[in-house]
């Protein structure tokens, strides 16, 4: 009798253990990195034009720095480009970006489609004007059986406002105190099939989240550099790649 206990106890642990490098929790690569792509507009300032050029700079790095990350084994490359609060800025830097995003979306990403990636959209649909809906939805849809890196562009994005999301979906469903857990919660926010990040890049100096994936963050390790976004090349990246190489990721265990 104690022995089938034994047993059948050493066989679960084997098979967590299993499951967790399946999972890729203790490789030396991330499988899904996430990057706050902050200092366009200091970027712009020291060089005295507009902050708009910032953000024109910061988004022509991106095809490289997509390839560079796909080539390095990443899986999941999430970008915070709008979170809910940027909304707060001067209308004219608001419509820009907005531009700038539908723009990215029509021009800038045929390499991802012709090497097989994918495009997701993390953020509230409400705020976003009809047309550049329209590009991300068309996007989604044309690679949606892409197998290479998922690329995921979070715009309106906040954390704080995928929680409530979430909460509101399960109220809508009818759901009772005892059906909330972690794992239904998860199962409803924007992304479920997603990964957590292993890794949250903040460039510019700054060292918070600003509301970027508060709840899928839990665990991620986090990297700031003071480098400014339009700054950041193929180098910078392999710089977090190989600090996250060198992470201890104990989740709360010894
Ligand atoms: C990040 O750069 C891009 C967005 C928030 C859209 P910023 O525009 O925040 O640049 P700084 O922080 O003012 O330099
Ligand atoms: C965070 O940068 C949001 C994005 C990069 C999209 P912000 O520049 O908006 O953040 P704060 O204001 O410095 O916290
Ligand atoms: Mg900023």
């Amino acid at each position: 009798m104690m022995n089938a206990v034994m047993n059948s106890l050493t066989n679960s642990l084997m098979n967590a253990a299993t499951n967790s490098i399946k999972a890729g929790e203790n490789e030396k690569i991330p499988r899904h990195v996430a990057v706050i792509m902050d200092g366009n507009g200091r970027w712009a300032q020291k060089r005295g034009l507009p902050r708009i050029a910032g953000h024109q700079k910061g988004a022509s790095i991106l095809e490289g720095l997509v390839e560079h990350a796909s080539a390095r084994g990443i899986q999941y490359l999430s970008l915070y480009a709008f979170s809910t609060e940027n909304w707060k800025r001067l209308s004219e830097e608001v419509s820009g970006l907005m531009a700038l995003f539908e723009h990215y979306l029509k021009t800038k990403l045929d390499k991802l489609k012709e090497r097989g990636g994918r495009l997701r959209f993390a953020g509230r649909r409400d705020r976003l004007s009809g047309s550049l809906l329209r590009a991300l939805d068309d996007f989604e849809r044309e690679t949606q059986d892409g197998t290479g890196i998922q690329l995921i562009l979070c715009i309106d994005y906040g954390g704080r406002q995928e929680i409530v999301d979430a909460v509101k979906k399960m109220l809508a469903e009818g759901a009772d105190a005892a059906s909330v857990t972690e794992e239904t919660v998860s199962r409803r926010m924007y992304l479920p099939d997603v990964p957590d990040p292993d890794l949250i890049i903040r460039t510019s100096g700054e060292e918070r989240l600003s509301n970027f994936w508060l709840w899928e963050g839990a665990y991620s390790e986090l990297y700031f550099t003071g480098t400014l976004w339009p700054d950041f090349d193929n180098e910078a990246l392999d710089a977090a790649i190989a600090a996250y190489a060198v992470r201890d990721r104990r989740r709360g265990g010894v």
